[in-house]
């Protein structure tokens, strides 16, 4: 494999203080990740609210810094890329946030948002460049120019807005984009759209994605290979149909419990997590699996150590010691089961974009069903 585009090594992010200091949060736990230019994939995040998702992202991105491990862009620690490559780096990773009204200046003209990078980047030469390659830019999300160009941020939809903040990521060509909560501030309705517009960049200009998420029923109808996280920890990783279709990790099962069918003849089998009593499993040791207080299958061994990544099949991963039968796998190589990385040409496409509306519309209603019936 040539050398990773970006690159996490035995990556921690603590946020607070020393050791004793209770504010102290470990955002983020000996995580290894590559991503590979060569083989445009596209790679989902799930996990529950303060699992590390968001932390991630931004040291990919190099916005914090880890505190043990390094983020490698091209083989080089971003922490001290040279102002060439720092450069390069801000055209090859782009990134795409929850909300994108914060982006936006109030006070500037849509055009200002699309200009800008054009402009920092001197990516036109003439004022017909500039032109094309913002129509260009805009007809990839599906947006009429004339729609928006020349108003202001307030007088545009938030889909309007997130697919703008995605056609603005295109102009910069870049390998990656990782898009954090992209479509949770949006409509259901546009929910499709929006994700379908991140879809194309993907197949059309081989564009790898990060898709960081709650919802693993977008998850599973955009991505190829999916990473569950919990509390900072990878519990479960590997090819996005199998973990959600027959998911290992305990913790895995309990979120695929929560969430609606996409197909009714292969229903979700959802359980409950009840923890067991504290003390019954005797110790708590200095190292233990972070799920233990939640986990109905925990055992003593749970309490004593951390469950490295075992190699249950072919294309996933599980941390957990239910499967402990299996051969174990270095976290630096996790990233080697991925389907992605594994196969030669374009991702085998899974995903009809007419169909992606009707299916996430299908999705949204069973999922708002669900919860009126759980009222
Ligand atoms: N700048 C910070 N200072 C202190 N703690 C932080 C900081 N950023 C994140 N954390 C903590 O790190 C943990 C992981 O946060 P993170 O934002 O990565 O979670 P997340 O998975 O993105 O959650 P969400 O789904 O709510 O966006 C949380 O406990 C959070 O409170
Ligand atoms: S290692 Fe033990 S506690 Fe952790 S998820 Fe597996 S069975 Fe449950
Ligand atoms: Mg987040």
């Amino acid at each position: 494999m040539s050398t990773p585009l970006i690159e996490a090594r035995n990556v921690t992010k603590t946020f607070g203080g020393g050791l004793f200091d209770k504010s102290r949060t470990v955002a983020l736990e000996d995580f290894s990740f590559k991503i590979d230019a060569d083989n445009p994939s596209v790679t989902s995040i799930v996990g529950e609210s303060g699992s590390g998702k968001t932390t991630l992202a931004r040291l990919l991105l190099g916005l914090v810094a880890p505190t043990e491990g390094e983020v490698l862009y091209n083989g080089k620690n971003l922490e001290n890329l040279s102002s060439r490559d720092r450069k390069q780096f801000l055209r090859d990773v782009q990134v795409i946030f929850q909300d994108p009204f914060e982006v936006y200046n109030p006070f500037y003209r849509i055009d200002h948002v699309l200009d800008t990078p054009i402009r920092n980047f001197g990516l036109a030469k003439t004022e017909k460049e500039r032109k094309d390659l913002i129509n260009e830019a805009l007809e990839a999300v599906g947006i009429r120019p004339e729609e928006i160009l020349g108003r202001f941020p307030h007088e545009l939809s938030g889909g309007q807005r997130q697919r703008i903040m995605v056609a603005r990521s295109l102009l910069l060509r870049p390998k990656l984009i990782i898009a954090d909560e992209p479509v949770s501030m949006v409509d259901a309705s546009l929910r499709a759209t929006i994700l379908g517009s991140l879809l194309r960049l993907n197949r059309e200009f081989g564009i790898s994605l990060i898709y960081i998420t709650h919802d693993l029923t977008t998850a599973f109808q955009v991505s190829e290979d999916i990473m569950v996280f919990y509390r900072g920890s990878l519990a479960e990783a590997g090819d996005v149909d199998q973990v959600v279709r027959n998911p290992e990790h305990p913790y895995t099962r309990l979120l695929v419990g929560s969430i609606p069918l996409p197909d009714p003849d292969m229903p979700w089998e959802g359980e409950r997590a009840i923890g067991r009593p504290a003390g019954e499993l005797g110790e708590v040791g200095e190292k233990f699996c972070k799920f233990t207080d939640r986990c109905p299958f925990a055992m003593p061994m749970c309490v004593q150590s951390d469950p490295p990544l075992y190699h249950t099949h072919e294309n996933r991963v599980s941390s957990c010691f239910l499967y402990r039968e299996s051969p174990t796998i270095p976290m630096t190589e996790m990233t080697s089961i991925f389907r992605s990385s594994n196969r030669q040409g374009p991702v085998q496409d899974n995903v009809s974009f007419d169909a992606l509306d009707a299916e996430l519309e299908v999705s949204t209603e069973s999922s708002s069903s669900a919860s009126s019936n759980d009222d």
